[in-house]
């Protein structure tokens, strides 16, 4: 398994409360566990899983613009994920995603969570 990141990219905004690291669990379209890892509470989910090394599909290198990382959440309260940003629910929309998708590169954990990726 990967260490856990590093970069300055997958901390907490410098002005987020001190809050406990969040589990993330990431699974594929048949269920099966492909990795679990913890986060700062608030992190951005796409540094993560590219610095971890996982098959993220992405055109736009997390800018937001693709729409090409999608993820769903599949467990988890439902504040375990940042509610979605105008931009993100603009571009999901746009690109006619399901309402329950989420970019993860706009999207940031709150608490322990589990993820799918469906062309995994
Ligand atoms: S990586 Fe392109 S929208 Fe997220």
């Amino acid at each position: 398994m990967a260490p856990p990141p590093t970069d300055a990219t997958t901390q907490a905004p410098a002005d987020a409360p001190a809050r406990p690291d969040a589990l993330v669990r990431m699974v594929g379209a048949a269920g099966a566990e492909i990795d679990c890892f913890r986060v700062a509470h608030g992190a951005l989910l796409w540094p993560v899983l590219t610095e971890r090394a996982l098959p993220l599909a992405s055109a736009c290198k997390g800018k937001g613009i693709c729409t090409a990382c999608t993820v769903t959440q599949v467990d988890g309260a439902d504040d375990a994920l940042q509610p979605p940003s105008d931009e993100e629910t603009r571009r999901l929309h746009k690109q006619r995603k399901p309402d329950h998708q989420r970019l993860a590169c706009l999207c940031r954990v709150q608490g322990d969570v589990t993820l799918r990726v469906d062309y995994w």
